[in-house]
């Protein structure tokens, strides 16, 4: 083996027993650097014979190519293999398990208005929306409760700052007031819910200044209070889940129904739990009543040709009762603790075929 041979077996050795780019740098100043074996080498072209430098001018030019491509093919090697290993020690575990406890919950009032719009929905009603903030003439008058009548008296009205005009508007006292914005726009047939906050100045165990209420109104040509019943009744057992509903209606007045009655449940509360469709008590659940024609003809429909039902309670009462909880000023008070005991998972989207509570 000439010199050359051995110098390059050398450092070719040495380039592949590199084991990081220090050692490997190190290996290339020896060979290539100023003062390198290479460099040497051929720094001594210069003195020799022209014969002399055409053997040798290639052969030490070959060994310094072969030498640098030696080099950069390690080199890249030993860049890959530092890479894995910054990848295998820095990579993110995404195995690990999710929280196992989810943060938010549906409020109950919150799961029974989505309950109450799945049944209602399903009986054909859409909804119908109206603002907080109403006009007393929707809210009171044109429901047939002038400013001067007695009924006004029956609820406990906020009333806001006087207009210009010295009218007022109130937080709208009952969702009876979507009845009037619904008929003012739309013709018979008529068939909607409207669930919404209410409010009213009381607030004890049962009552709350705000609360939340459903109002139901059907109008077309021939509608009837066996239709009311009816609806009902399907309404509630839908809702409580169960199979036999008892309804008894009672006489009542309201001013923009007549006649005009209220609905009671059957019910046991014998246990110190309320059972439904057995028992000796009784559970108030609705107003209700046929439109009364001046209501009609206050909205613009001819009450000659058209009638209609309309009923109305507390969507939290409906949630007190369902899911047993005694104080209606509980849901408003933003207690997480409660909240956790009583909120619902939040993608469990009450469905009639999927389950309303479950
Ligand atoms: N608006 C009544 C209330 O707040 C409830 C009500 C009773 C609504 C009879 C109705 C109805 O639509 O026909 O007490």
């Amino acid at each position: 083996m000439t010199d050359t041979q051995t110098l390059e077996k050398d450092i070719l050795a040495g380039i592949a027993a590199a084991a990081d780019e220090a050692a490997l740098e190190a290996v290339r100043v020896a060979a290539l650097g100023k003062k390198g074996t290479i460099s040497e080498l051929l720094k001594t072209l210069g003195a020799m014979s022209p014969d002399e430098r055409k053997v040798n001018g290639p052969a030490f030019n070959g060994l310094r190519d072969r030498v640098q491509q030696a080099i950069a093919a390690k080199k890249s090697e030993l860049e890959a293999a530092a890479l894995n290993a910054r990848l295998a020690s820095e990579r993110v575990d995404i195995t690990l398990p999710v929280r196992p406890e989810a943060m938010g919950s549906v409020h109950p009032v919150s799961q029974v208005l989505d309950e109450v719009v799945a049944i209602f929905a399903d009986l054909g009603f859409a909804v119908a929306e109206g603002p907080d903030i109403e006009f007393d003439d929707y809210n009171f008058t044109k429901l047939n409760t002038p400013p001067d009548h007695p009924a006004r008296q029956m609820q406990d009205t906020f009333y806001m700052v006087p207009q210009a005009d010295g009218s007022r508007h109130v937080l709208r006292t009952q969702t009876s007031a979507v009845q009037v914005r619904t008929m003012l726009v739309e013709k018979p047939p008529i068939r909607i819910i409207s669930p919404g906050r209410t409010y009213r100045c009381d607030s004890d165990a049962t009552h709350s200044p705000m609360f939340h209420q459903i109002e139901g109104l059907v109008v077309d040509e021939t509608t009837h209070l066996g239709h009311l019943k009816w609806t009902l009744e399907e309404f509630l057992k839908a809702f409580f889940e169960i199979d036999n509903v008892e309804l008894r209606a009672r006489p009542s007045y309201f001013p923009f129904t007549e006649p005009s009655l209220e609905w009671d449940m059957r019910c046991d509360r014998s246990g110190g739990q309320i059972k439904f469709g057995t028992g000796n008590d009784w559970l108030e659940i609705f107003g209700s009543g046929m439109v009364n024609p001046r209501v009609l003809e206050n909205c613009g429909i001819d009450s000659s040709k058209f009638q209609g039902y309309a009923f109305g309670g507390g969507i939290d009462r409906l949630a007190m009762l369902k899911y047993g909880i005694p104080d209606i000023r509980s849901f408003f008070e933003s207690d997480l603790r409660w909240l956790r005991a009583y909120g619902f998972a939040a993608l469990d989207i009450p469905t009639l075929d999927g389950g309303l509570s479950r």
